[in-house]
């Protein structure tokens, strides 16, 4: 079996970096080598070290000066909305109403799902991305178009169809029958195949009735292992809709504790508006805030207090996303870029090494993946990305005055996009390719 060597500046978290000089928190060789096998990374370290155990016949790519670290994961996006991103002028229900809904009803045709498929995964890995938590639209052949992309391939990625069964136009309804039965059968086609995770996915719970609940709640009593993925808090007619729906709850993440959908495996989209009672309620069934700075910015919905869900008594565990289309970039560097500036407005910093452990290894813990993905350590999946701090003019001209990691890591992030991304390996195969329209 042959095996490929790669070179180059190597990063790779073992923990959350607390401050900017917490070397412990991370691992950086500046002449690295990352010894790949049957998709997975079987020696990494010095390079001279790595170089050792590598045999005659192993092809040898040399990436420096670039960094390699392990492929962005995006916590959170729909890929049906590829042709929504950059609709103007809406704040969420309108924009769901106006430009989302309509344009998901076209994934009822399978062959539109797997166009849209194809060129989502293209575009998520020519930003660097290697696996992402995705929400299909209502159609269950959007679902099965997404993992036949993923599996081919041979990308690890979580998605699910979306269960909505009221509030939206009838082409991107299910029932609750529909919507259970589909899932199920989903979950039997696909989760565990090859690489591919199925998240059950009620869209939130304006569209979902309160059976559609009890549906999904049954889901996942019947799946323990699985995500669940949907949205919580993120406007305040949103908010303001759901306590008419479910006017006995206490709050908005009570809809969602009541059906059992709290939980370590529990991914909430947004979380902006919450309570403490709310937090505390995520905190203590272990479920995951998803910080989706662009979207919150561009649809005006407020903003994550992240540095306060990190440091209050009760922490919640925070994953971050572009929630592409109504996130504004496919790139987690662009992301970052905004999280910092949303951090900012609360009075808070994070630093260059937090943003780049919540781009890798931070997400892959909040999506409970971390022993596949995330890193560079061992035993783990291939799947890399090559970094560029110099790919354009200005970055060029910027890098002149870098003197620290640091400073080139935040560089990348403010600086950077596609462009930054020279290549980017899933399972130890190089994977980058332009977006064939
Ligand atoms: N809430 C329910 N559906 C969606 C969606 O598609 N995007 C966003 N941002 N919020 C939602
Ligand atoms: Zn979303």
């Amino acid at each position: 079996m042959t095996s490929t060597l790669l070179r180059g500046r190597t990063l790779s978290f073992v923990s959350w970096p607390e401050t900017i000089d917490d070397h412990s928190a991370w691992r950086y060789e500046e002449d690295g080598g990352l010894l790949i096998r049957d998709g997975r990374i079987i020696a990494a370290g010095a390079y001279t070290q790595v170089e050792k155990q590598a045999g005659e016949a192993a092809k040898r790519i040399d990436h420096r000066p670039h960094l390699l670290l392990p492929g962005f994961i995006d916590a959170h996006v729909h890929f049906p909305q590829m042709q929504v991103i950059a609709s103007y002028g809406a704040e969420l229900l309108d924009w769901l109403n106006t430009f989302t809904f309509p344009e998901e009803t076209k994934f009822s045709n399978a062959q539109h799902g797997r166009r849209i498929a194809r060129l989502f995964l293209d575009e998520m890995v020519r930003h660097g991305t290697t696996t992402v938590a995705a929400y299909c639209s209502v159609h269950k052949a959007s679902a099965e178009a997404f993992f036949a992309e993923s599996h081919d391939r041979n990308m690890l990625n979580i998605a699910g169809k979306v269960m909505m069964d009221r509030n939206a136009p009838d082409g991107v309804l299910d029932t609750p029958q529909s919507g259970y039965d589909d899932s199920k059968a989903l979950i039997a086609q696909w989760h565990g195949k090859g690489r591919q995770l199925y998240a059950i996915t009620p869209r939130f719970a304006i569209t979902s009735s309160p059976q559609q609940m009890e549906m999904a709640g049954a889901l996942c009593r019947e799946h323990p292992g699985l995500h669940m993925q949907t949205h919580l808090s993120e406007n305040h007619a949103e908010i303001a809709f759901t306590r008419e729906l479910y006017p006995w709850s206490r709050d908005y993440t009570d809809v969602y504790e009541h059906y059992g959908l709290l939980g370590k495996k529990s991914l909430f989209g947004h979380c902006i508006h919450l309570s403490e009672r709310e937090a505390d309620a995520l905190s203590d069934s272990g479920s995951v805030a998803v910080f989706c700075p662009t979207s919150n910015l561009f649809l005006g919905s407020g903003l994550f207090d992240y540095q306060r869900f990190r440091r209050r008594d009760k922490p919640i565990r925070i994953a971050a996303a572009t929630d592409v289309g109504g996130g504004t970039n496919y790139s987690m560097l662009r992301t970052m870029d905004e999280g910092y500036k949303v951090i900012a407005q609360n009075g808070e910093k994070l630093n260059p090494f937090q943003s780049f452990w919540q781009m890798t290894r931070g997400n892959a813990e909040a999506l409970s993946v971390a022993e596949k993905i995330g890193t560079l350590d061992e035993g783990t999946d291939a799947d890399i990305v090559v970094l560029d701090a110099r790919a354009t003019p200005a970055m060029r001209l910027r890098m002149e005055t870098a003197e620290t990691l640091a400073q080139e890591l935040f560089l990348l992030q403010t600086l950077g996009d596609d462009r930054a991304v020279r290549e980017v390996y899933v399972a130890g195969r190089a994977a980058k390719t332009d977006m064939a329209i």
